[in-house]
């Protein structure tokens, strides 16, 4: 069993200066990629009501999750770094479509009901999903998750007590939170991925020990861990078919709509757009930064030779 091979087996982590396989380096560098295009565009759902945040300390708060996302993206752009990936190239696949970034910041922010569902089930499926991301084979990965999933227990617990808040508050304010849940809660369901029979990467990831649970089981965690929890709030969640199996040990759901997934993904949903045309332009507006920054670089490394 080679080196590579004899690591995964012994449940070790694979370093950057470990030999891997191309294809290995491969998806690592695309997950890392995609999961650091996320955060980036992640802040954008959230970020346009700090201005119109209802209080102080909402605004404190919602200001402190959004600066939080965005280094969570720099924390896995830095990882996939490791891989030999180089920063303005995945910006570039970012923009140009070439890369992906989770489906669920595709779909709009319309009240401020939204900043406490995304919270609650955005963070809570990220979460869901990035806890098992602390055990993932790739050193640098599996390491940058253990600081963010520390803060993503913050953003999902924000969340929900501004939703403890406004199901307790007016008539208005309960309807608010109704209509959020149930436009981002099929949604959430597909920040898992594709069932796993129409999933292309997950058999090789679980044999790689990048993913240590399946999409399918990612999401059927999610779902038991949401609906106490929304029977705590009140609220309802817009699934006729949801009840507990006592046979299973787990709660039974709808079908998923993948045509919409499919859609969504293929850059056709309702914000996709707007989403990557807000990142090209802060990225040209920003070019200045990145000018300077090289100029005083090469200015020092001058003084220095
Ligand atoms: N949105 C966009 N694309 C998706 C997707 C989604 N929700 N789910 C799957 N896909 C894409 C995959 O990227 C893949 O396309 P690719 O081969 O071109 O990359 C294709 O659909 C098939 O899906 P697979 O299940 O075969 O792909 P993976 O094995 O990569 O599994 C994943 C998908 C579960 C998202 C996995 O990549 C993963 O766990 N990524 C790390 C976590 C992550 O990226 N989370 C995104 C949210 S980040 C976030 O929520 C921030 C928080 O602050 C709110």
């Amino acid at each position: 069993m080679t080196g590579f091979d004899a690591i995964i087996a012994r449940d070790q982590r694979i370093e950057p200066r470990d030999r891997m396989p191309d294809a290995y380096r491969a998806t690592m560098v695309r997950q890392i990629a995609q999961h650091a295009h996320s955060e980036i565009i992640g802040m954008q759902p959230e970020g346009r009501w700090i201005t119109r945040a209802p209080s102080l300390r909402r605004k404190a708060i919602l200001l402190a999750k959004v600066q939080d996302e965005a280094g969570h993206g720099l924390y896995l752009y830095a990882a996939a770094e490791t891989l030999g990936a180089d920063r303005a190239d995945l910006t570039a696949k970012l923009i140009s479509g070439a890369q992906k970034y989770s489906s669920i910041f595709n779909y709009p922010s319309l009240t401020f009901a939204d900043v406490g569902v995304i919270g609650w089930l955005v963070d809570g499926a990220a979460i869901c999903n990035q806890v098992p991301l602390c055990r993932t084979s790739y050193g640098p990965y599996a390491r940058a998750m253990i600081r963010i999933c520390k803060e993503e227990s913050f953003h999902q617990r924000q969340g929900y007590e501004l939703l403890m808040r406004m199901t307790r508050g007016t008539p208005e304010q309960r309807e608010m939170v109704q209509e959020a849940v149930d436009r981002w809660w099929w949604p959430s369901l597909m920040m898992f991925g594709p069932p796993d029979a129409e999933s292309p990467n997950t058999a090789r990831s679980m044999a790689w020990k990048i993913k240590r649970h399946t999409n399918d089981e990612l999401r059927q965690r999610f779902v038991d861990m949401s609906v106490p929890q929304a029977d705590a709030l009140g609220v309802r969640l817009p699934d006729p078919e949801l009840r507990w199996n006592e046979e299973r040990g787990h709660y039974d759901f709808g079908e998923v709509d993948w045509a919409e997934f499919r859609r969504v993904i293929g850059g056709e949903g309702p914000c996709n757009a707007e989403r990557i045309a807000v990142r090209r332009s802060a990225h040209e507006e920003g070019a200045w930064v990145r000018e300077a920054a090289e100029a005083h670089a090469a200015k020092r490394a001058g003084r220095a030779a």
